[in-house]
């Protein structure tokens, strides 16, 4: 059974993972860094990388012993090299090389947003090139036009916030702690609609770019103007933030659909994981009459399934590392993936 390692760890998740590109199967081992950021609010740069040091080696071993899997059987290793967090991301290439030179099978570079777009091939649906992608993450917004594998074409992206950063700045506005994003989904679901109306930033631009900063400026004086801001109020805030997000994001990648005349549109990234962005894009697609894909739920976010698909891609492609020097990208544009 040929078999693909891979390691993420590029923000506050150690994950591990086994892809089988025999039966398409992954197996993996995830931890989420919660305890060590939440006391301050949001993700420590050095904590992460402290916490991925203590965890990765423990769960590599762990998810071999799991799933009974050989280490003869490695094909590669992958590993995310950017864009990311510095010192987390040199934590997972210091491994993921190691790995690869002691068991003598090549290290494979791989590009973590890279990693999102490609998180769809896992599901029991996989798209098929060519597709319009929406990478919303906590770090870029991105619309790709996904000609095939390896070409890639950026669309529009966010002027200043990522959509996820938005989320979890606005998150820290209301109090909700960390980690942000899935708290204030979590919060709108419980508010009224139409109490609160924020901006729809760029959305008639005359472009496919995004900008998201003004709706936490817009949150924060909407959350300063109450007297005495109860949990409904909050509520309330929360929702019409998220339908702001949502709705900028939904139009633009219609308006990015119309423009390329692509029928297939993908969502990737951890605010895919969001219900309203779902169901609001699924049905604007169906009247528009596109197709729609997302990686499983729990692809959404990151994870080293992903990673270990990306590496897959770039290992059959013939792409793997060059030397066995460590090298990490902090930024890095995916179009040089
Ligand atoms: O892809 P991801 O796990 O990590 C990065 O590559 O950044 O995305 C994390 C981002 C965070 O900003 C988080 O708040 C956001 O995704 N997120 C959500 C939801 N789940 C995660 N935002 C809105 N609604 C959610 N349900
Ligand atoms: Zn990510």
């Amino acid at each position: 059974m040929p078999l693909i390692l891979a390691l993420e760890s590029s923000c506050d998740e150690t994950a591990v993972a086994l892809y089988d590109p025999d039966s398409h199967q992954v197996m993996e081992k995830l931890h989420t860094q919660i305890a060590p950021h939440r006391p301050h609010g949001g993700i420590v740069p050095e904590l992460a990388s402290r916490d991925h040091i203590q965890r990765a080696i423990v769960l590599i071993d762990a998810l071999f012993e799991e799933t009974g899997c050989k280490r003869e059987d490695l094909l590669a290793v992958g590993y995310t090299a950017g864009p990311g967090l510095m010192g987390a991301l040199m934590v997972g290439a210091s491994l993921g090389k190691s790995l690869a030179y002691s068991f003598g099978v090549p290290a494979i570079a791989v590009h973590h947003m890279e990693g999102h777009l490609l998180a769809p091939m896992l599901g029991a649906q996989p798209p098929t090139f060519p597709f319009l992608a929406l990478l919303v993450s906590g770090g870029h917004t991105l619309l790709v036009d996904v000609r095939q594998y390896g070409d890639y074409v950026i669309l529009g992206e966010s002027v200043d916030d990522a959509a996820g950063e938005a989320f979890d700045k606005t998150a820290r506005q209301l109090d909700l702690g960390y980690p942000g994003g899935p708290a204030l989904a979590a919060l709108a679901a419980q508010g009224n609609s139409g109490r609160f109306t924020f901006p729809r930033p760029m959305l008639h631009s005359g472009n496919l770019n995004f900008s998201f900063s003004g709706l936490k400026t817009a949150a924060r004086q909407t959350i300063q103007a109450q007297p005495c801001l109860n949990e409904q109020d909050k509520a309330d805030i929360a929702c019409a933030f998220e339908e702001a997000v949502v709705d900028c994001l939904c139009h633009k990648m219609l308006q990015a659909a119309q423009q390329t005349g692509r029928d297939l549109l993908v969502i990737a990234g951890g605010v895919s994981a969001n219900k309203r962005l779902r169901t609001q894009l699924a049905a604007m697609a169906e009247e528009a009459g596109l197709r729609i894909s997302y990686p499983p739920l729990g692809l959404c976010t990151d994870n080293a399934a992903m990673i270990a698909y990306a590496a897959w891609c770039k290992f059959k492609a013939g792409q793997q590392d060059g030397d066995w020097a460590i090298q990490t990208k902090a930024r890095w544009p995916i179009t040089e993936a």
